[in-house]
Parts: structure tokens; sequence; C-alpha cells
């Protein structure tokens, strides 16, 4: 018997031994990616599948470890990577190889209407990425520019859908095709930093359908973004983050979207919304655990032990968190277990050529007068041979920009201050530079423990600084002032929008005095917003000069000096007044809301859309989505229309010819020296039947052009430039009847209209 008993042991033994071991389907990079994700799900206990869709520090999420499978981690974004934090704590963790080269601000990305550009950017802060062992690089941000009070302007692509849409698709493939996924941020309507964290934005469909959601769709389907990411705000009374019909029915539903959701850091307060609204994973959450000091505080996550608890009790079932686990895993077969990816580079002198470039191509002159009355009178800008001392005024000549302003803050390994640049510069002219402070502005240096080592302090009164300046600007040949913004709180910030269009720091004042006293004077302003602009007409000159990383003294001096010929364009109106901004035209109510409720009552009529009205007698009124619409003209014309920037050299462009759907015309450098232009298509809809914008940009190209060169700019028409989106019957329709193409360089510089009619 006993025997007999060892005989079928070894019997069975042997059966089980010639069984064939499922194949570890997961690690095979060969396998098509489903069949991947499908393969590593089945081998995930419960508890393994509750960790892998939530934070286990800061910034990262466990895998499987018991299955070989990674984590994820996180980074900001969208400049340059940001410094490694403590594991469970915003402060520094003292890593001394984690400095970055930090790129433009996606504003001045937007601004250089440069597809290449965003290309480029995308792949050289993808290979930093990868080079720092980061999966997800948190952002770009789309957000449209409503206001230009939102503090976060800076981080975003402007006013238009079509432009942000066009710029982020190449920015995503560029970081993508490292292995390292671009989260795309904020999910949506995020157009605000008051009151962010409770705000519920009340907005038409057509009006999201049309301004707000364009450049996330094309994100999604176009960029194939492998992750985005829920915004703070409410939309329809639920957070964005666990928002069923924004991630669930539109997301997913309508666009396809096949990547992982995740939370904004602390975005999620909800555990039954969480798991049936499509976020997959939870960053930042704030919760008990973190007060109470438990062992493990991310535990407390929502979608942590709330949410087992939920299964173990029968209360939900595993459906929703399998897609979930499915969404994560996707997310990391297409990134740390991608078989394709490289090893990235940092800080390498390709990346310091790329924001060098971005840089001197977004930067955006936007006047450029000659000075006196003579004849032969010349422009203030470049720079003169003959001008061997120049003035620099403006704390922002010497401010490090690259610390502060919320999570886009970065370790920079340098920053080149505009002083810096325009210093290196000059002595190559042999010219002589001379400082003053002007100002004192924003004195701190400090973000999360990264600080600058730089000491601001200056103890004069604003008489004693201006006097200085007014009397050095008297002895100059020209006179830079260098002013604007900053990253301090309600300047250009995260979590603050600023309290006043106007420049802070009395610089309004300061920039008269310096045009009296010298009419050579150039003002450059750094600022990721719009801003007012009383001294305009005592001004000969101005530049917007952005945010621009480590690159920004070396890109600003080489379009002062003429090196790089200015080709940026605005990427968002610039009104004379707050209240010629369309969200500021109805009180409190549209902005910043009145007990936590937005209404975006000027509906489509944001930016050029709404400045295009200028002149209009009637007060526009229409009904949407239930909803009665009235859009008052603005008082006045904007000082510097949307797509608006000049160049050193002149460019002349043919009328344009149609043929069919082709859309010809013919653009010529009329000046001596190389440059580039920016060819835009503006489609003008003349009696529809809905109300709609004057005009909406449909198409552009950025053509380079050596003197006396000439191109020819081709534009295929489509059905989609002629659509508007019909909230009621949920589709988009294209428009029948007279159209005007209208191409130009500015939406205030038209210089060829055709007319079109869609049959
Ligand atoms: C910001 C996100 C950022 C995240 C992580 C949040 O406060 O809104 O844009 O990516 O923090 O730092």
């Amino acid at each position: 018997m006993k025997h007999l008993n060892q005989l079928i042991l070894f019997a069975v033994a042997l059966l089980l031994c010639a069984l064939p071991v499922r194949a570890q389907l997961y690690l095979d990079t060969k396998a098509p990616i489903e069949q991947r994700v499908e393969d590593a799900l089945s081998r995930m206990t419960l508890a393994e599948k509750i960790a892998v869709i939530h934070a286990q520090s800061k910034f990262s999420s466990p895998g499987v470890a018991r299955l070989g499978i990674p984590g994820i981690w996180c980074t900001d974004g969208p400049h340059g990577i940001r410094a490694e934090v403590k594991w469970d704590e915003w402060d520094q963790a003292g890593w001394t190889n984690d400095s970055c080269i930090a790129f433009p601000a996606l504003t001045c990305l937007a601004a250089t209407w440069n597809t290449d550009m965003s290309l480029l950017y995308g792949k050289s802060i993808g290979e930093e990425a990868l080079y720092r062992n980061k999966q997800v690089l948190l952002g770009p941000g789309v957000n449209i520019y409503r206001s230009p009070l939102n503090g976060r302007n800076f981080e975003y692509m402007g006013e238009d859908p079509y432009l942000s849409a066009t710029m982020v698709v190449p920015y995503i493939q560029g970081v993508q095709q490292n292995g390292v996924a671009t989260c795309v941020k904020h999910f949506a309507l995020n157009n605000q930093e008051d009151g962010r964290h409770v705000v519920n934005a009340n907005v038409s469909d057509r009006a999201l359908y049309e301004i707000y959601l364009p450049a996330f769709k094309a994100a999604v389907q176009e960029g194939q973004s492998w992750s985005i990411m829920g915004a703070y705000n409410r939309i329809w009374g639920q957070y964005a983050c666990h928002n069923h019909r924004l991630l669930v029915d539109i997301l997913r539903g309508e666009w396809g979207f096949d990547g992982a959701v995740i939370s904004d850091w602390g975005g999620v307060s909800n555990t039954d919304e969480a798991i049936r609204n499509g976020l997959d994973l939870e960053f930042g959450s704030w919760t008990d655990g973190l007060t109470e000091g438990r062992s493990n505080s991310y535990d407390m996550y929502y979608l942590a032990l709330p949410y087992l608890k939920k299964i173990q009790s029968g209360e939900v079932g595993t459906k929703e968190l399998d897609d979930k686990v499915r969404n994560v895993l996707r997310l990391i077969f297409r990134t740390s277990m991608n078989p394709n990816k490289g090893f990235g580079s940092l800080c390498s002198d390709a990346h310091i050529a790329a924001a060098r470039q971005i840089a001197g191509e977004g930067i955006v002159l936007l006047k450029n007068d000659p000075v006196g009355k003579k004849k032969t009178a010349q422009p203030v800008l470049p720079i003169a041979q003959d001008k061997k001392t120049i003035l620099v005024v403006g704390e922002n000549a010497i401010k490090q920009m690259t610390v502060g302003g919320g999570s886009s803050s970065l370790k920079a390994k340098y920053e080149i201050s505009p002083l810096q640049g325009i210093r290196e510069r000059a002595a190559q002219a042999g010219a002589e530079v001379r400082y003053v402070r002007g100002y004192v502005g924003d004195i701190g240096g400090e973000y999360n423990g990264v600080t600058t080592g730089q000491d601001l302090r200056d103890n004069r009164t604003p008489d004693e600084l201006t006097a200085e300046a007014v009397a050095a600007a008297r002895e100059a040949d020209i006179v830079l002032f260098i002013g604007g913004l900053n990253k301090a709180d309600h300047q250009d910030a995260e979590g603050y929008d600023r309290l006043q269009y106007a420049l802070p720091y009395g610089q309004d004042e300061l920039i008269s005095a310096l045009a009296k006293a010298n009419s050579n004077l150039a003002v450059v302003i750094l600022s990721g917003n719009a801003y007012a602009m009383p001294w305009l007409k005592q001004v000969p000159a101005l530049v917007q000069a952005w945010f621009n990383g480590s690159e920004t003294g070396h890109a600003l001096a080489d379009v002062l000096f003429g090196d790089v010929n200015p080709s940026g364009h605005l990427p968002f109106t610039i009104m004379p007044e707050l209240e010629d901004y369309p969200a500021h035209q109805y009180g409190a109510q549209a902005y910043p809301g009145v007990n936590n409720e937005v209404e975006y009552k000027e509906d489509l009529f944001v930016g050029y859309r709404y400045a295009d009205l200028y002149g209009q007698k009637k007060v526009l009124n229409y009904e949407s989505s239930g909803k009665t619409y009235s859009i008052n003209p603005p008082k006045r014309k904007p000082l510097f229309a949307f797509g608006h920037g000049l160049s050193y050299t002149t460019f002349s462009m043919s009328k344009a010819t149609l043929d069919g759907n082709t859309l010809r015309v013919r653009i010529r450098n009329t000046g001596t020296r190389a440059g580039k232009q920016v060819v835009q298509l503006y489609v003008a809809p003349q009696k529809p039947v809905v109300a709609r914008p004057v005009k909406e940009l449909k198409a552009f190209r950025k053509v380079s052009l050596q003197p006396g060169e000439e191109q020819e700019v081709v534009f295929e028409l489509g059905e989609q430039m002629f659509q508007y989106f019909d909230a009621d019957a949920h589709q988009w329709v294209t428009g029948k009847g007279a159209y005007k193409l209208m191409v130009g360089t500015a939406a205030d510089a038209i210089q060829s209209v055709t007319s079109y009619s869609l049959l």
C-alpha cells in the first residue's frame, strides 16, 4: 500500500512536469501589447491590482514587484525635468545629479508658430526625462487663455484652439518617441487659478467643443498621448478628475482614448466616483492618513483601502478595477517596458542648442518704430553698430526665473540672464554695458528648497532707483528696459491669479521716465501674460520675451543684436485694459465666480473672436444650449492682435488664388535680411445660420525666406474648416453657404480675401 501511494505521487509529479508552463507573455516584448496586458492582469492578485492604481510616493506609483513589472515615475513638466523630492515630501531630496536644461515656457513655444520647434522641444525634453528614469512627463498644458489674470497661462499655448491643437501634437510625438509618456493637462476648463480646487466651470457645450476641447482632442487622437491629467476644478458640478461625462463619455467614448487618466495631485475626493467615472491613477491626495501619521498614508487614498473594502464587501465588483489596471499596465508597457526606448541624455549640447533656438524663434517683436522724424531714421532694433554705450535697466535683466511659479519650477543646470547674454554679445561688438536696477520687485528665489542663490535685496526707495536709472539713461546710446512679471505669487505663478492687469512694482512710471530721458529705448517684457501698456506711445520698440529658461539671455541677445531675425507671433490678443477682455465684461460671475460658480458668459467669443466684434453697432444676442448669450462688442481695439509679430525684414504677399479646394498664396521677402513669416488662414462665414465668430484660424504655415526669395504656400481646404458644433444635435455641422478666406500675418493684418462658397 505504501508503495502504491508513492507510485501515485510519482506519477502525478511526472504529469505536472509534462504540462506546459504558461508562457510569461507579458515579458515577451514582441507580443502585441494587448496580449501582454491581459497576461499580466491575469497573474495579479487583488491587492496588487489595488496597489498599481494609486501613488506610493509623491511622484511614483508601484509596479508589481513579484512579477518584475516596474512602477511608474512621474515628473513635472512641462518646461524641464523637475528636481528629485523626498519620498513623501515636496522638499528636495538633495541629489546632485538632478539639474536639467530649462526649456522656454509653452507660451514661447506656441509663439513660434512652428511645428518643427514643437517636435524639437518634445524630443529634447523627452530625452531628459528618459535619462532621469521618468516614465511620465506631467505636461504639456493646453488650457485656453481665457483671462490674462490666470497665473498659469505661461504653461499653456494661448487663446486659439487651432493653434494649440496644432502645436501640441508634435510635442507629444517628440516626447513619446523616447518611450516617455506625456500627460496632457489639465483636462479640462482649468482656466483660472483663483479657487481652482473648488470652482465649478459652467460653459455651453458649443464653447466646450469649439474652444476648450480641441487641443485635448488633438493630443489624444493625433498626438496619441499615453496619459492625460484631470483638472482640479469641477464641471457640471462634478470634479474633473472623476467626471463621468468628461472622462467616460467624451474622452473614452467619443475620442477612443486608450491611455491612463491620472489625477492632478490631490484632485480626487470621492471613492465611488473615482471607481466609476474613468480615473485610473490617483496621485497626491491629502488624506487623513497624512495628518494622522499612519504607517502608510497612501493606503488611505480613495483608490486604495477604501476601494479594496468595497470590493471585499461586495459593494462593487472588479470590472472597473480591471479596466483601470489595464490602462496602467498599457502605460507601463509603453514606457518602462518598451523594448524600443533608448537611454536619453541630460543637459546635452543638442538640448542647449534646442532651448536657444526655440526661445529665439518664439520671441515676439511687437513694435519697432524709427526714432526721430528724419527720413533716414532707423528703428531701435536690432542694436546698431554705433551704439557703444548700452544701458540695461530692470530687475528681470538679472533675476533667475527658472525657480518659482509652482510645479513647473526647475533646478536648472544654469540660467543665462538677459544681462549676461547682452554683456557677452556686446563685448563682441565692442560696446560697453551698464546695468542699473530701476525697481525692486520680488527678491525671493526659492521653491521647495531649490534656491537661486541670488541676493536681490536693495533698500533704496523707488525715487532713488528711478533717479539713478534716468540719469544713466541720459548718458547711454541706447536703453534696454527689461521687466515684466516674474514667478512670484500673483505674478505668473501656479495657485494664484494676478491681482491686476498693470505691470507691478511701478514699472509703468519707470518706463515713462526712461522714455523721456532717452528716445532710443527698447522695452523687453518677460512674462507669460498680457499686461497694460500706458506708455506704449512713448516707447519706439517693444519685445515680448516670455520666460525662456536656461538660454534666456543668449536667445534675447540673439534677437536684440540681430543675429536671429525675430519671427515669433502672439498666441493671444493684447487688449488695452482688463475690461476689454470678454471674460471681464460680466462682473464676478464670469470671473472669478460667485460662490464658486463661474459662468463662461462670453461663450465662444474668447480672444480675437471677441476683439473682431470691434466696430459692430449691435449687441450680439443668441441662444445656445438653452441659454441666452449677450455679447457686447469691445470698446477698444487690441493693442496687439492675435498672430501679430514683426521682423527685421519686410514681406509682401500676393493675392490668394483658389483652384477648387486649393488656395495658393505667394510670399516674398522684400527686405535685406533672411527672415521667417507666418502665413495665417482665417475662415469667415458670411451669413451663418447660427452665431459664429467673425473669423477663425484654420491653417498656418511658417515660411523661411532669403532676401528676395519668394515661396508659394498652399492650403488645402477641408470640411472641418467650415464646421461648428450643434449642441442640440450633439454633432459637428458643416455650415453651407458663402465664406471669405482671409490670408494674412495677424488677426488684424489680413492681406488677401477670397470668396468661397460651400454648397
Ligand atoms: C499641478 C500639476 C502638477 C502636479 C504635480 C499640481 O499641483 O496642478 O500641474 O503636475 O501638481 O506637481
